[in-house]
């Protein structure tokens, strides 16, 4: 029997907040010098940003950067990177145990993001720093001016404040590996004081707790309802990360990679809720997933064995179909759990982990995993519609048994157009059919795309240009919508009305 997806224009999950479509730049291997930085590149701009990587990162529709770290804010002295660029130390990073530069710092990456009209997200050093440094960066950004560091701003060649609204509490502080990594409660007592100065000097910012750094930390649950209870008042945004990889040839447990992040959201949504229900509040932090991706951890050495160097690769992961389809799922979970998920950010934005890659002095290419992205963030607009899917399981080693097809839908009023997206997770295809139920008449389809899993492993830039095709056989009549749904495939269809 064909799947059955139901869509009802009058049931929703509210508006999809467009902070969903967001990425990360970590001072990390080449993300940012070679990546994003590159002065001399013949398509540089004034300040040294590669304009082709720019335009790329237009295309792929990122509405919100994450900046500086990561695992590298934690020992990062935020003001090694503002004045004169040749005045400013050449530091170790131990994170990556690389050697920085500090060519980039914020004074050039929120100019930069002001010109690719994109949000900045930044995070503040708990590890190695504390309360006095974190106020301090917000007053630098925030403060117009009249005071010691909002000058020293201004003479840096910003006369008006940046306005930075997101603001990390700091990085993965549950992880052993982090630099000034603490236990719960430490974190929870030094997020609550740094974000109460930070929020006195600019009442207007929204701060992001640590979550977990996965799902599986032996803390999970236990950090997040701990410190959440000390940091409770200053806490807008509780921050998720989650990174997946095919382990062991275990196919099919990749491909239900996006189930698991399910689960992982509805776990800690509930963590939220029970610290709200003892607290007696009715406010309850929204989630910011603000690092999501398909990394082969297992590729790559530990950062204990590598030489220090200047923008050294690192962990430059080539993407194939098969991640591009997992992608695609993963975009399918967040936007399901919009209703909790405000903002998150795929990791990382350029080289490390990327949809975007650079040859330094060359080329600027498109990875397999740009394609499902750019698709969503393209068309998703509006409402989230609850998708009500009757669908066969399919058995995984590490999740037990899992739908088979995974579906999630956008509703744009306005524009007159829904945006369905559908992952099949099977080894065979699927039919499908999809109800759309509510007072319009759906007449065209706008158009359909397809990324077929098909086991051809990492692509080139030729190759991931073209991972997505048109997906024949795709009917509408009525207010129904009929297709098939290739073997580990993920697939979108817009319809319109006239
Ligand atoms: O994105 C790479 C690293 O993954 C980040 O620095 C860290 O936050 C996470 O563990």
């Amino acid at each position: 029997a064909a799947v059955e997806i139901v869509l009802d224009l009058e049931h929703d999950r509210g508006p999809i907040d467009g902070r969903l479509f967001g990425s990360f730049v970590e001072h990390m291997g080449r993300c940012v010098y070679t990546g994003i930085y590159e002065p001399g590149h013949p398509t540089a701009d004034h300040e040294g940003f590669r304009g082709d990587v720019a335009e790329l990162i237009d295309e792929l529709g990122i509405t919100v950067i994450r900046y500086p770290g990561g695992n590298f804010v934690s020992g990062y002295r935020w003001e090694d990177g503002i004045g004169p660029r040749d005045l400013r130390p050449h530091r170790l990073d131990p994170a990556w145990r690389s050697i920085e530069t500090n060519q980039v710092g914020t004074d050039e990456f929120l100019r930069w993001a002001a010109r690719r009209r994109v949000e900045p997200m930044l995070a503040v050093n708990l590890g190695t720093r504390g309360i006095q440094a974190a106020a301090d960066l917000v007053e630098y950004c925030n403060v117009p001016g009249g005071t010691r560091w909002s000058d020293l701003r201004r003479s840096n060649g910003s006369a008006d404040p940046y306005g930075v609204k997101l603001w990390c509490l700091g990085n993965e502080m549950d992880g052993p590996w982090q630099i000034g990594h603490k236990t719960a409660a430490e974190y929870g007592a030094l997020a609550a004081q740094a974000g109460q100065a930070m929020k006195l000097v600019d009442p207007g910012i929204e701060l992001v707790a640590c979550g977990s750094s996965h799902h599986r930390m032996p803390t999970f649950g236990y950090w997040e309802s701990a410190s959440l209870e000390i940091a409770w008042d200053v806490v807008d945004y509780v921050s998720m990360h989650a990174y997946y990889e095919e382990l062991d040839g275990d196919r099919r447990s990749f491909l239900a990679s996006g189930f698991e992040m399910s689960e992982f959201i509805d776990d800690v949504a509930a963590t939220i809720d029970a610290v709200a229900a003892r607290k007696h509040s009715r406010t309850r932090p929204r989630i910011s997933f603000d690092e999501w991706n398909v990394w082969y951890q297992a590729r790559f050495p530990g950062t204990e064995n590598l030489e220090i160097d200047t923008s050294g690769p690192r962990i430059e992961d080539v993407y194939g179909t098969l991640d591009a389809v997992v992608v695609g799922d993963l975009l399918i979970t967040l936007l399901n759990h919009a209703d909790r998920v405000a903002v998150a950010c795929l990791a990382q934005l350029v080289n490390v982990i990327a949809p975007i890659m650079t040859e330094p002095n060359g080329n600027a290419w498109r990875q397999a995993i740009f394609a499902p992205f750019a698709a969503v963030a393209g068309s998703a607009r509006g409402v989230g519609l609850v998708a009500r899917i009757r669908t066969p399981e399919i058995e995984t080693n590490q999740y037990g048994d899992v739908p088979a097809v995974a579906a999630a839908a956008t509703y744009d009023a306005p524009g007159r157009t829904s945006s369905i997206f559908v992952t099949n997770r099977a080894e065979r295809p699927v039919d499908a059919v999809i109800s759309m139920r509510g007072e319009i008449t759906w007449t065209t389809i706008q158009s359909t795309s397809v990324i077929i899993a098909d086991d051809k492993g990492p692509l080139d830039a030729a190759a991931a240009r073209h991972v997505r095709q048109r997906l024949p056989g795709t009917r509408l009549e009525g207010s129904t919508i009929t297709l098939t749904l290739p073997a580990e495939s993920w697939s979108a269809v817009i319809v319109s009305a006239a």
